[in-house]
């Protein structure tokens, strides 16, 4: 199968501290791939470093076949606007309303007609469940609301990745749960290729094709959640051993 993201020898260094260390991963086209790992590990700078947001020290990264790293800025952008992200915080400008969130990048950096990118984005909400809300501000809105909001945001441009950051920290275990099906829906309907970072052993078991756990600035473990089942020495794969029966996606 095609890699549609691959990290070769990727190092990232913030002062004297050495975050990412020779980092190799291949995504696969189509796939959905869960990313653990200890807090302040990595993960988030790892999404962050993919889409050139955060300058590497060593090593190349390739988005859809194509070097991000050291390519001209317009190269950089026009690669960056075929993923999507959900942001760990769901980091929505509070004076705006729901559908000037959702339809942000298109009312700053393009010339449809505001209508038009309005119904687009009420088209979008309804997808993930929030038809009506178009014209309400975050503040009006609840945790999870606001995280089917930011999942919209990342729909709108019909990305053919999508980076979810801890999508469902911070929630009761039913919004968890719609959440963790919203996503599977999503991949399902739009067949985006997913890379998503929790701590939630749940969503991680419902979701992923591969588990790859970070640890000491690299990939230590890579796998289904049945190999890793049956052969993870890491302490946080094994705390998915106790979760029997969860995994119904095989
Ligand atoms: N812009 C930055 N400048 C300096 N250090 C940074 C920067 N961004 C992240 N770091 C450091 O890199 C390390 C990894 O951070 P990261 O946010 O990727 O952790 P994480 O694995 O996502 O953790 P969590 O599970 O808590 O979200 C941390 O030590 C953090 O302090
Ligand atoms: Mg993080």
């Amino acid at each position: 199968m095609e890699s549609i993201i691959s990290l070769r020898n990727v190092s990232v260094r913030f002062g004297d501290t050495d975050v990412l260390k020779c980092l190799n991963l291949d995504v696969r086209q189509g796939e959905s791939l869960v990313i653990v790992g200890s807090s302040g590990c990595g993960k988030t700078v790892l999404l962050k470093t993919i889409l050139g947001l955060i300058p590497i020290t060593e090593g190349e990264i390739y988005l859809f076949g194509e070097k991000i790293n050291g390519a001209p800025k317009s190269k950089i952008m026009e690669l960056r606007s075929r993923v999507g992200m959900v942001f760990q915080s769901s980091a929505l400008f509070d004076s705006l309303t729901v559908w000037e969130n959702v339809g942000f990048y298109y009312l700053n950096h393009s010339d449809i007609p505001d209508e038009k990118i309005r119904s687009l984005a009420i088209e979008i909400l309804k997808d993930v469940g929030m038809d009506g809300f178009d014209g309400f501000l975050p503040e009006q809105l609840s945790g999870g609301m606001k995280k089917r909001v930011s999942i919209a945001r990342a729909l709108i441009s019909k990305p053919e990745i999508i980076f979810y950051d801890e999508p469902t920290t911070g929630l009761d275990p039913i919004m968890a749960e719609s959440i963790t099906r919203l996503i599977m829906d999503m991949h399902k309907k739009f067949k985006t290729t997913d890379i998503t970072v929790t701590h939630d052993i749940k969503l991680a078991s419902l979701i992923s094709d591969r588990i790859a756990l970070i640890g000491n600035g690299t990939i230590e473990e890579i796998g289904t959640f049945q190999e890793l089942r049956e052969k993870s020495k890491s302490q946080i794969i094994r705390s998915f051993l106790v979760m029997e029966g969860t995994n119904e996606k095989r």
